[in-house]
Formats: structure tokens, C-alpha cells, sequence
């Protein structure tokens, strides 16, 4: 689906519906944010960035719908190379989700915020406010004529999820979503992005501190360091290799922690990601 690469890294991505190809940015004041990035994202999966505070998980996100353009390399959705011509069909493709929600929205209230994207889109009226109920309502959000800068921080997080969600993007991407959520709304936000995927078809990108997260919920991780992607693979490896996360200032999941300080650590396969599977094999093992 993605055209011919330079890269040898990038090899494997001929079926990828996002292709970030040897990407380097460079801010204004010379920092490197992301340095020779290779990353792909495949149709119907959810991959979590994994890494320190200035990795590069930001600046990988936001090249993604073509906030940043690349001084070097180049990014591709669904084959087209994003350039400053084409951003409009590219974010109707990517829905990206701020680390700060306050940069998000905009509008007096709520309800309006979340129509703008559809609207903007040329949606009708009538359906760009449906569409922004539905919307709200699957984040739970009730609180639909209030001002948005008078939400909480975790209320004006959700609000921005479903001012992209409305948008009906095929590529969800989210910096931090459950940054300052509460452990109910997280898991809610956690729950969404997995229906996004199973229900939805989408492919889901999302940043996480949150290691227990990013165990439960995603099928690739990819370990971000120093503005490169130092290690990616299934949970089930990546998660386990204490020298690999330690390396990137990480640390073992709660879950794998506990299995293998029980001394289970057999076949990958085995390896529980969430509470529930350790459960499960513990009570095996009784
Ligand atoms: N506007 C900017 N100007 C200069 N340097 C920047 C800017 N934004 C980010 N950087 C630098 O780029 C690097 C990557 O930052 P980035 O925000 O992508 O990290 P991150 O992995 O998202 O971190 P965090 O987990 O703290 O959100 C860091 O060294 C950071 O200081
Ligand atoms: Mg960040």
C-alpha cells in the first residue's frame, strides 16, 4: 500500500496504512525531537509508544496527521505522502487527540466544539449535532452547554476525545489519554479505544506512561528513546524484558512483575497481560 522506501528498516511495510519513513524533525531552537524514525502502523491494531518524558512520543504523534512536517524523510497514510497540499483529506484519515486538551478546544460550549469537526467537514447541521451526541454520549460526557475552559482537566480531556471521535477518523491517535482521567474514566477511555478497534476497524496510536495500559490494551508496543524507536513487538516479549524497559527508563508491568517474581515465566505464550489472565493461571497452579 505504501510506495518504494529508501529504507532498509522500512522493508516491512509494503501492507502499513501509516508509514513514517527515517523521519527527523528538528525545532526551531536545533533540538531533534525525533531522529531517523522508522514506524508503521498496520489496519485494525493498537500500538502503544512507550517511553521517558522527551522521548519523542509528541513529536512522532504529531507528524502523523501532518501538524509537523519532516526536515528529513517523509510520512505516508494510506500510501499519500503527507505534504502542506493535501492536510485537509489527510485529517479527515487521522484523528489526533493533544497531550494538553486545552489546546484543543475552542468553541463557548461544549456541543459546539464537539460539531465543529463534523461541520467543518461539511456535515449538516442537523447531523454534525448528532453526530457530536453520539459522540459525547460514548465518552460519557454529560455536561453539553457548559464553557469548556470550566471543565475539569480530566472532563476537558474527554470532550477532546469526542471532538475527534465525531469525526469518524479511520486512524485514532492519542498523546497521554488518560493523563489526568480518574481510574473510572480511564477505563472508559481504555474501553473505547478497544471497541474503536474490534467494533470500529480502526487502528489506534497511542502514547502511554500508563505500562499496565499499554499491557492490556495494545497488540504492538514500541519502546521510543532518545528519538528512535529502540525496541517494538507483542506485549508478551517487550513487556517481559526487564533489561530492555529498565534501559528506557521503564519498568515491568504490575502483572509481570508478579509473575515472574512467582517464578512462572515460561512460554511467552503464557504470560499474563491483565489482572484477569494472572488470575486465571494462578488458580490453575493452585
Ligand atoms: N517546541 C519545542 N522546541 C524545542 N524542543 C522541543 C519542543 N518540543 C519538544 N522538544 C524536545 O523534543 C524532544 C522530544 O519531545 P517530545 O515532546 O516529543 O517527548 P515525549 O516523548 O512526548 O515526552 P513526554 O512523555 O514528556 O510527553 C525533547 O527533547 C523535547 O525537549
Ligand atoms: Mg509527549
Amino acid at each position: 500500500m505504501t510506495q518504494d522506501t529508501n529504507c532498509p528498516m522500512c522493508d516491512e511495510a509494503r501492507d502499513s496504512i501509516v508509514h513514517v519513513d527515517c523521519v527527523t524533525h528538528r525545532y526551531a531552537d536545533g533540538t531533534e525531537g525525533i531522529h531517523g524514525m522508522c514506524f508503521r502502523v498496520y489496519p485494525k491494531e493498537i500500538v502503544a509508544l512507550c517511553g521517558p518524558n522527551g522521548a519523542g512520543k509528541s513529536t512522532l504523534i504529531e507528524h502523523l496527521n501532518g501538524l509537523m512536517i519532516p526536515n528529513v524523510g517523509r510520512v505516508s497514510i494510506f500510501g499519500k505522502e503527507i505534504d502542506r497540499k493535501n492536510l485537509v483529506d489527510i485529517r479527515r484519515l487521522v484523528g489526533l487527540v493533544f497531550q494538553n486538551a486545552d489546546a484543543q478546544l475552542f468553541s463557548p460550549t461544549v456541543i459546539e466544539d464537539v460539531m465543529f469537526g463534523p461541520l467543518n467537514q461539511g456535515m449538516s447541521p442537523e447531523e454534525s449535532m448528532k453526530m457530536a451526541k453520539w459522540a459525547l454520549d460514548v465518552v460519557g460526557m454529560k455536561e453539553t452547554d457548559k464553557v469548556p475552559h470550566y471543565l475539569s482537566g480530566g472532563q476537558k480531556r474527554l470532550v477532546a476525545i469526542a471532538g475527534i471521535l465525531a469525526m469518524q477518523p479511520k486512524i485514532l491517535v492519542a498523546d497521554e489519554p488518560t493523563g489526568d482521567l480518574d481510574p473510572s474514566n480511564a477505563k472508559r477511555i481504555e474501553e473505547i479505544l478497544r471497541s474503536l478497534r474490534d467494533e470500529h476497524g480502526i487502528s489506534v496510536v497511542v502514547a502511554l506512561h500508563d505500562i499496565d495500559m499499554a499491557a492490556r490494551l495494545a497488540d504492538r508496543i514500541c519502546i521510543v528513546k532518545d528519538g528512535g524507536i529502540l525496541a517494538e513487538g507483542k506485549p508478551r516479549d517487550i513487556l517481559y524484558d526487564e533489561k530492555l524497559l529498565e534501559s528506557a527508563g521503564l519498568v515491568l508491568p504490575t502483572v509481570a512483575r508478579i509473575f515472574k517474581s512467582l517464578g512462572f515465566d515460561s512460554g511467552v505464550d503464557e504470560r499474563p497481560l491483565s489482572i484477569d489472565e494472572l488470575i486465571t493461571i494462578l488458580s490453575k497452579n493452585r
